[in-house]
């Protein structure tokens, strides 16, 4: 044992890989078969692109070494493969995309795996808060170097624009409507001339002009204050593509399952996901976000978005609860005790929404559909 593992018996791994690397062999496999058109500075075409987002039925085969692999490319985004193709063209044409749409509908998480799949690079990201400064967005200085030699690109800190311009790559800007007006608006420049200028440095070091391949993918909230409050300008310069809630109930269980299996086995938890208990979650969640049950029955909204994302975190909490706790598969219990904070967060009238959502809409299945469901109904107490 190497001294270092002495010293420390715990295994230390990296939480999350981003998706050139989580995905690299699908990507590599489909690199393997692109024959097709694309712009020079993609590194895949953009049908490519979009079999990484929407996935293939069929698998790849591959060489690798001397054998020969089967690679399947697993479908990353749920929902309209339409609006998947239309993002494609936005970012071919050099138009800036932006996904809005409710909280955890997978504007994230689309906008790296397509960052992924043109730049194999999805980690130029700019995080917008009410805080984010044009330095995080442009470049910034090096004060220590800035004082001894003065202005100079040896003092030049690169921010995500600067390194993407130069790069030809793309830049994810997260929240963007969450920055202030002033800031969301020291881009338009950029975005119309794909120039940077930086006055403080001579010529020729003191305009970047983009590279081909330069682009940005916006995400902005619906919920959150802001969409709106873009300015008019900067809006022009976009093209905006709407995300919304998975409609096909179908496919949330089968995306929340799928990773949840993920989780489990990352986790190195030798247990499978339960198909009925996940149906159990995804079939609140899908109900109580859209305000009326499969039956036709209404049932109150609570104040909390009730996104497919939370439905992801109630199953894996689930499955989690019953391993660790329970030494036990996921189960109707377990999916009810672990859906109360993801409903439930600093609004109580939540709490008596789901209760009566219980009492109404899960006692009414209860009757008609069985022993799953009539054990979902019992576990109600724990709310
Ligand atoms: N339509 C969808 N397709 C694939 N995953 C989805 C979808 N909707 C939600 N998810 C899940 O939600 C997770 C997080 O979504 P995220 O990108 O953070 O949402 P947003 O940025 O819209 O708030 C994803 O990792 C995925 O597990
Ligand atoms: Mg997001």
């Amino acid at each position: 044992m190497s001294e270092e593992k002495q010293k420390n018996p715990v295994k230390k791994e990296i939480m999350r890989m981003p998706a050139e690397i989580r995905f690299s062999d699908q990507l590599e496999a489909l690199k393997s078969i692109d024959e097709g058109d694309k712009p020079e500075s993609w590194y895949l075409s953009p049908s490519r692109v979009n079999d990484f987002i929407v996935g293939r039925e069929e698998p790849i085969k591959m060489k690798k070494g001397n054998k020969t692999v089967e690679v399947f490319i697993t479908r990353k985004f749920y929902g309209n493969d339409i609006m998947i193709q239309r993002a494609i063209a936005s970012l071919l044409s050099d138009r800036p995309l932006l996904l809005i749409g409710e909280p955890g509908t997978a504007k994230s998480w689309l906008s790296e795996n397509l960052t992924a799949a043109i730049c194999n690079n999805s980690l130029n990201v700019i995080q917008g808060t009410a805080g984010t400064t044009e330095d995080q967005i442009k470049y910034s200085w090096n004060y220590a170097s800035l004082i001894a030699n003065g202005p100079s690109l040896e003092a030049l800190v690169p921010a995500p624009f600067y390194n993407c311009m130069k790069r030809g790559e793309i830049v994810r800007f997260e929240e963007i409507t969450r920055c202030s007006h002033e800031i969301q608006d020291t881009i338009i420049s950029i975005l119309s001339d794909k120039v940077l200028a930086i006055p403080e440095l001579p010529p020729p070091n003191d305009i970047v002009f983009a590279q081909k391949g330069f682009g940005v993918i916006g995400t902005a909230n619906t919920r959150d204050r802001g969409v709106n409050e873009m300015s008019s300008a900067l809006k022009r310069r976009f093209n905006f593509e709407t995300v919304h809630p998975i409609k096909n109930i179908k496919e949330e269980i089968e995306l929340v399952s799928k990773e949840t299996e993920i989780f489990l086995e990352k986790a190195g938890i030798k247990r499978q996901p339960d198909l009925d208990v996940i149906e159990l979650i995804v079939t609140t969640f899908n109900e109580m976000r859209n305000g009326i049950s499969a039956e036709g029955i209404q049932v109150a909204k609570p104040s909390v978005v009730m996104s497919t994302a939370e439905a992801v975190e109630v199953s894996v909490n689930s499955a989690m609860y019953s391993h660790y706790i329970k030494n036990e598969d996921m189960n109707a219990n377990s999916a009810v005790i672990n859906l109360v904070g993801s409903v439930v967060k600093d609004n109580y009238e939540d709490l008596d929404k789901l209760r009566s959502y219980f009492n109404v809409i899960i006692k009414k299945k209860a009757e008609d559909k069985g022993k799953l469901w009539a054990n979902y109904y019992d576990a109600r107490d724990y709310i």
